[in-house]
């Protein structure tokens, strides 16, 4: 009969990092990089939920990564949440019974790291959840009920703050915390004097610095729905009025694309004066744009942290928000998507001295939790 889980004597010591979206493969950058510089064996699979170029291989090229080991098809036919995740479980579980690595990291709350977690568990494989302890109490959000049912079962959960660990002790997890910081910073900082000087974005875009508004969106609850499409094509607008001769750069997320396309908006909302939408940039591109706008708008979680670890003011258009140290160190504000409170919001933002901390750490943490697997690796933990 063949075996269906495995003992800690069935497997290697070796290192199984997932990936699947463009956030993903930005914050395991720093640990793919630390693991294959170190002593021990370790492989990427690529779960493959985002596919696109622009979206995926665009970013292996900017952050200098080799080629994922493994990387799954497929997953772009997959139309419900279930099915993606499962279909993404399958894939990686066949990976992960052949290769037997002793551990497995995922990051974040995207569908492809529930896959991951979970295929992991079920062959009991020890599970470490980077950027783990985040919370929206926003049980709607597909991301909050992955983030908790990773942490559950996680045997490390890699904290980037004080408050996430906490988050994961009220909600009395299994698996030992550890608050490394987020790896973000490290991305960030190993990135910032190359996007300085390798990308032209700005001259491109005929831009000059502190003189542009970056604004993203793609929250299933923002794009999902005509009204509050409408809402934002209304707050841009009235941007146009109020800050005339400041442009909105707006690198378009493929499900933003498609939802306005859907919706037979894609023409207005393209033709807006004072918007400039883009294809998504890559990281380079990006982490430059961020860097010298005058303020972003942003209903990602990633963006949220990196304008605050750029000292770039961020207007967040959410109801909630499961990075609230951005908040209280004053790098961000969350206004929802009402045009007065997104103009409030601006308003504020931008009378704001930006003398905050970066609550996310010192750009350490990916060799922290590094250490931590290679105790794992050696059995030195109890
Ligand atoms: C996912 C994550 C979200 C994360 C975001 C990062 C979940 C539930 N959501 O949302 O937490 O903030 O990634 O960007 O896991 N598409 C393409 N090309 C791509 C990727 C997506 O065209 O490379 C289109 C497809 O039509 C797809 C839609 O965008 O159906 C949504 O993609 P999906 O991965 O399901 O969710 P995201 O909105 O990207
Ligand atoms: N990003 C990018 N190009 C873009 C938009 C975003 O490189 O055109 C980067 C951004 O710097 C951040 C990450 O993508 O690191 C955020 O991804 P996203 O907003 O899609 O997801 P979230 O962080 O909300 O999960």
């Amino acid at each position: 009969m063949k075996k269906k889980t495995f003992e800690s004597e069935d497997l290697k010591k070796k290192v199984c990092v997932v990936v699947g979206t463009r956030p993903g493969i930005i914050k395991m950058s720093p640990i793919i990089k630390k693991a294959q510089e170190s002593e021990y064996p370790s492989f990427v699979i690529h779960a493959g939920q985002h596919y696109s170029p622009s979206m995926d291989d665009q970013f292996f090229k900017d952050l200098d990564l080799k080629e994922p080991e493994y990387k799954l098809e497929h997953i772009k036919d997959c139309e419900l949440h279930g099915e993606q995740t499962a279909e993404m479980l399958k894939g990686i579980e066949r990976i992960l019974y052949e290769e037997r690595p002793k551990v497995v990291l995922v990051c974040g709350d995207a569908n492809f790291n529930l896959a991951g977690a979970l295929a992991a568990r079920k062959l009991h494989i020890n599970l470490g959840h980077v950027e783990s302890g985040l919370r929206s109490d926003d049980w709607r959000m597909p991301e909050e009920h992955n983030r908790v049912m990773i942490d559950h079962i996680s045997e490390f959960l890699f904290a980037p703050t004080k408050n996430t660990a906490q988050n994961a002790i009220e909600d009395n997890v299994k698996g030992n915390i550890f608050v490394t910081g987020n790896t973000i910073v490290d991305a960030v900082y190993e990135n910032e004097e190359l996007a300085e000087e390798k990308s032209d974005i700005l001259e491109t875009l005929g831009l000059k610095k502190k003189n542009y508004f970056v604004l993203t969106a793609h929250r299933e609850g923002n794009v999902d729905s005509k009204e509050k499409l409408e809402m934002i094509s209304k707050f841009i607008k009235e941007m146009g009025d109020k800050y005339e001769g400041t442009p909105i750069i707006f690198p378009i997320h493929p499900r933003t694309k498609k939802r306005l396309k859907e919706f037979g908006m894609k023409e207005e909302f393209y033709s807006i004066d004072n918007l400039q939408v883009l294809e998504p940039l890559g990281y380079i591109d990006f982490l430059q744009l961020m860097n010298h706008a005058k303020l972003v708008l942003t209903d990602s979680g990633g963006i949220q942290e990196e304008t605050c670890i750029l000292k770039t003011p961020c207007v967040t258009l959410r109801e909630n928000t499961e990075r609230p140290e951005t908040v209280e160190v004053g790098s961000n504000i969350v206004t929802g998507l009402s045009i007065e409170d997104v103009l409030e919001g601006v308003r504020e933002m931008l009378g704001r001295k930006k003398d905050w901390k970066n609550p996310f750490g010192d750009g350490t943490a990916s060799n922290q939790i590094m250490e931590v697997v290679k105790d794992c690796l050696e059995d030195r933990l109890s």
